[in-house]
C-alpha cells in the first residue's frame, strides 16, 4: 500500500564468546594467509540485533512483545553462545567457519521459525563497535 507506514521493532543482545577463524580443510599457512592474527582463539563482545515489522495488534498497542522477543534470542541463541567457544561448542554452528557472517546467518536461521511469516526484517551481529554483518529476506 503506497505511503503506508511501516513499523519495526528491535531488541539487543549482547553475549561473549571465542572463536578462531580457520577453515579445516586448509594447512595452517593457507589459514594464516586467508585470516591473519583471527587464525589464532580469541574473544569477542558480540552484540544481536534483531528487527521485527509488522502490524500494530490493537488490544495490545504492541507490534509484538518486547519480551516475547527477549525470550527468544536467549533460548534459541544467547544461552547457546555465551561464554562458549563458537568453534565447537554449538552444535548448530559446527561445519560453519564462526564468521560474523556466518553467524548472522545462522542465527537467522534460529529465529525465523518462530516468528510470523514475513515479520523478521534483519539479524545483525556486531562483532565488534566496528564491524557488523547482517542477514535480512532476500528480495
Ligand atoms: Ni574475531
Amino acid at each position: 500500500m503506497k505511503g503506508a507506514a511501516r513499523l519495526r521493532i528491535s531488541r539487543r543482545e549482547g553475549f561473549n564468546a571465542a572463536h578462531q577463524l580457520s577453515d579445516p580443510r586448509l594447512s595452517d599457512d593457507e589459514n594464516l594467509r586467508l585470516y591473519g592474527k583471527c587464525v589464532n582463539l580469541h574473544g569477542h563482545n558480540y552484540l544481536l540485533e534483531v528487527v521485527v515489522t509488522g502490524a500494530i495488534d490493537p488490544a495490545t498497542g504492541y507490534l509484538m512483545d518486547l519480551k516475547r522477543l527477549k525470550d527468544l534470542m536467549i533460548e534459541q541463541i544467547i544461552q547457546h553462545v555465551d561464554h562458549r567457544n563458537l568453534n565447537t561448542d554449538v552444535s548448530w554452528l559446527r561445519d560453519r567457519i564462526p564468521t560474523a557472517e556466518n553467524l548472522a546467518l545462522a542465527f537467522w536461521e534460529r529465529l525465523h521459525p518462530h516468528l510470523l511469516k514475513g515479520s523478521l526484517q534483519r539479524v545483525r551481529v556486531y562483532e565488534t563497535e566496528k564491524n557488523w554483518a547482517e542477514c535480512s529476506e532476500s528480495d
